[in-house]
C-alpha cells in the first residue's frame, strides 16, 4: 500500500506516510499550454491512499484523474472538501454540486475519508464516506489558556464550537441574531458576556473571511479584549487574509486540510487512525 500525494496536500501527504510507515508514489502532475491537467502515477501499488484537498478546480480534475489511473483498491482521502456548500438546491435548476462529486468520487474509489465536511446535507449525497471531527484539535491547541471564551459565528457552528470548547476547557456560545424591529437587528452572544475577555471565533471554514469579520467587529464592539480566530479550513479566498488583519485579527489557527502559513495543527493522526481502521 502507498500514499499517492496531490499537489493540495504534500505536507500531509508525508506526515501520514510517515505515521503509518508507508511509502510514497512517484506522481507527475503537469498542465498543457491550453490548460488541460496531465498526471501520472509511477509506482503505485496494488492498494494506494490518495491524499488530496479540495480547494480549487484544478484540485477536482488532478484527483478525478489520479484516482481514476490507480488500479486495485483505493482510498480517497479529502481532508478538505470543497463544493460541500452547494448541499442542495437553493434556487430551482441549481446542481447540487456535492451530490455529483460524491457520485464521482464513490464510483472512483472503495473509501472517501474527509473532515467536517461542511454540513450533515453534505455527507448525506456520500454512501461510504468517513467524517473526522477535527474540532477536539482544535480545542487541544488553546487547553492551556486562561479565560477564553470560544463564540461560533452562528447556531450552525454551534456543535462545532462546543465540541472544540469542551476538550480546550473553556466556555462557549455562539452569536445570535435578534430582530428588534422592521429595521434593525441586533447581535450578540446568546448567553456569554465577552467584556473584558478574550475570545476566539470558532468556525469550519473561512472562506472570503466575511463571516469573521464581520463576528469580529461585533465582539469588539461589545467589549472584548482581544478577538482570535479559528477554523478547519482555511481557504483563505479573496483576500480574506488582509480583510483578517484590517479587522483586527492578528491571530489565526488552522489545520492542514488546507496546507497554508496558518496550519499550526496537524489532522495526520486522526487521518491515520481512520485509515487504520479501515485497512490494518
Ligand atoms: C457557513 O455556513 C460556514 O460555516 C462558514 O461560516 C462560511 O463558509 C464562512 O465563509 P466566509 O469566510 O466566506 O464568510
Amino acid at each position: 500500500m502507498k500514499i499517492v500525494p496531490c499537489p493540495s496536500s504534500p505536507a500531509l501527504a508525508v506526515k501520514i506516510a510517515d505515521l503509518l510507515k508507508l511509502e510514497i508514489a512517484k506522481t507527475t502532475f503537469k498542465k498543457f499550454p491550453d490548460g488541460e491537467i496531465y498526471v501520472r502515477v509511477e509506482n503505485a501499488d496494488e492498494e494506494n491512499i490518495v491524499v488530496g484537498s479540495l480547494n480549487s478546480n484544478e484540485d477536482l480534475v488532478r484527483l478525478i484523474l489520479l484516482l481514476d489511473a490507480l488500479k486495485g483498491r483505493k482510498i480517497a482521502v479529502i481532508p478538505y472538501m470543497g463544493y460541500a456548500r452547494q448541499d442542495k438546491m437553493f434556487l430551482e435548476g441549481e446542481a447540487v454540486s456535492i451530490k455529483t462529486l460524491a457520485k464521482l468520487l464513490e464510483n472512483l474509489a472503495d473509501h472517501v475519508i474527509t473532515v467536517n465536511i461542511h454540513s450533515r446535507e453534505a455527507a448525506s449525497h456520500f454512501k461510504k464516506l468517513h467524517n473526522l471531527d477535527a474540532m477536539p484539535l482544535i480545542g487541544e491547541f488553546y487547553s492551556s489558556r486562561q479565560d477564553l471564551v470560544m463564540i461560533s459565528p452562528d447556531v450552525g457552528s454551534y456543535d462545532r464550537v462546543k465540541s472544540a470548547a469542551s476538550v480546550a476547557g473553556c466556555e462557549f456560545d455562539y452569536l445570535e441574531k435578534k430582530r428588534i424591529d422592521a429595521t434593525s437587528v441586533e447581535i450578540k452572544p446568546k448567553e456569554i458576556d465577552v467584556a473584558g475577555r478574550d475570545v476566539v471565533i470558532v468556525d469550519d471554514i473561512i472562506s472570503t473571511g466575511g463571516t469573521v469579520v464581520e463576528a469580529a467587529k461585533k465582539l469588539k464592539e461589545l467589549g472584548a479584549r482581544k478577538v482570535e480566530a479559528a477554523c478547519v479550513h482555511a481557504v483563505l479566498a479573496d483576500f480574506a487574509t488582509i480583510k483578517l488583519i484590517s479587522a483586527g485579527i492578528r491571530e489565526l489557527v488552522a489545520t492542514d486540510t488546507v496546507e497554508c502559513v496558518f496550519s499550526s495543527i496537524s489532522v495526520s493522526k486522526l487521518v491515520s487512525d481512520a485509515i487504520s481502521n479501515l485497512v490494518f
